[in-house]
């Protein structure tokens, strides 16, 4: 960075960003109404309703340069329609989350992050190798191994992928939708 920029100096400005499924109102409610009262949301800290997603690939600070290459990318991955049941509650020790998910991943869900990866790391980027794990974050900074509830299976046939930009907030993130794409 050079002394006295005001503007980041010669770093290239970024967006952060990663590709994701986005809950319906139906779906969303349904969450809000069966589930997240059921947890031990003293636990941890609730993703707020609006921020719920599931992210199918995780892409990080992107130079404003690749917006185009990425829009593309995921405007050409194209995906047969499924039905993800998210039946199962878990936590992970390591991220401290706890999420709902699916026990099985959808072939065509699977064929669509596969997609995603292979046209996104064409525009040069570095995407992470952990395997993809269809989940939705309902908790964050859960420390302690929670109990977990039973519940019902919930069924979501997505219709959309979509862009989101992450920007920080006062006490929080916000997600804004760049631009979405249909399935099926
Ligand atoms: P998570 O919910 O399991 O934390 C936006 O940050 C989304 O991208 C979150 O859903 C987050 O998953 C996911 N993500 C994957 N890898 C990430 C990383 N290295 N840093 C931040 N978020 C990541």
């Amino acid at each position: 960075m050079s002394a006295g920029s005001d503007d980041g100096g010669d770093r290239a400005p970024v967006r952060r960003l990663f590709l994701a499924l986005w809950p319906d109102d139906a779906l969303r409610e349904r969450i809000e109404r069966t589930i997240l009262p059921a947890l031990p949301v003293r636990a941890g800290r609730a993703v707020p309703g609006e921020n719920l997603h599931l992210t199918l690939v995780f892409l990080g600070d992107v130079p404003e340069r690749q917006l185009g290459c990425v829009e593309d990318a995921a405007a050409g991955a194209r995906a047969e329609p499924f039905e993800l049941v998210l039946d199962r509650l878990s936590w992970w020790r390591q991220s401290q989350v706890l999420w709902l998910g699916a026990r099985e991943t959808p072939p065509a869900l699977a064929a669509l992050v596969g997609a995603l990866r292979e046209r996104l790391a064409a525009c040069g980027l570095a995407l992470e190798s952990r395997p993809f794990r269809a989940h939705m974050t309902l908790l964050r900074k859960v420390r302690r191994r929670p109990s977990l509830p039973h519940g019902e299976p919930l069924h979501w046939r997505p219709d959309s992928h979509a862009l989101i930009e992450s920007t920080p907030v006062p006490g929080g993130v916000r997600y804004t939708r760049r631009a979405s794409w249909p399935i099926g």
